[in-house]
């Protein structure tokens, strides 16, 4: 029975990662499915509380892309997006072609503290659109989010731990933000933060699971 359980808990794996990643660079062309254990990134700079790379699922992006472009509006354009430990930039190469779908220019940047991953980033990027995409090395506790002088779309796509999820919120500070976050495995920190929950959605998978929040007061 167990044997049987196994095997057909596989066959679903492979389907779902085929679908939601591998199809994704085969169609663009891009490499961005394989995963990164973080025990294997080789860095002389600590890595403390990040987690593995592995890449969201296809569905997801669009899912939160559709949910946001509607709950905002005419203003979502204003919205500098950043996805806080983006890997080899998936998030950021479906959130631009979503947006040129809907002839929406917006600022995008990918942020990762390992610098293999942000070069398959901006390699991935320029195969896509043939034009550099905004990708920077560093770790997101460095980052100071008010020098992008605009409202926020985070993305967090199970990137790392409460304490540097806690560090980023006390960064973003009173800056108008919307948090996207997928396998939100420690959304409490969020709501310590007086976040407010505006969106939820769950699934079978744990790659299903997002919650959207915002320190933005309803009017
Ligand atoms: C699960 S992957 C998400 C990849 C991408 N956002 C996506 O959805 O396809 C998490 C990424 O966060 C990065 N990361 C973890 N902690 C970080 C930190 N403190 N600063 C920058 N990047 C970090 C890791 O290197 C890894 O690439």
């Amino acid at each position: 029975m167990t044997i049987f359980k196994n095997s057909k808990n596989f066959v679903v794996n492979s389907f779902y990662n085929f679908k939601e990643r591998i199809l994704f660079d085969l169609v663009h062309r891009t490499t961005s499915s394989q995963r990164l254990e973080i025990e294997q990134f080789i860095s002389t700079t600590p890595l403390d509380h990040g987690k593995d790379y592995y890449a969201s699922w296809t569905s997801e992006i669009k899912n939160n892309h559709a949910f946001l472009m509607t709950h905002i509006n005419d203003d979502f354009k204003n919205y500098h997006f950043v996805d806080l430990g983006c890997g080899k930039g998936k998030v950021c190469l479906l959130w631009h072609k979503l947006n040129q779908k809907k002839g929406i220019q917006q600022n995008i940047t990918g942020i990762d503290f390992y610098y293999p991953l942000i070069q398959i980033a901006k390699s991935n990027y320029r195969k896509l659109f043939l034009e550099e995409g905004h990708f920077i090395h560093g770790n997101v506790a460095d980052f100071n989010f008010l020098a992008l002088k605009k409202p926020l779309i985070i993305y967090l796509f199970n990137p790392f731990d409460e304490y540097m999820l806690d560090c980023v919120l006390n960064k973003i500070g009173k800056i108008p933000t919307y948090v996207v976050y997928n396998i939100p495995m420690h959304w409490n920190v969020l709501s310590n933060h007086a976040y407010q929950r505006i969106y939820a959605k769950s699934g079978a998978n744990q790659n299903q699971t997002t919650l959207i929040y915002t320190n933005i007061k309803s009017s």
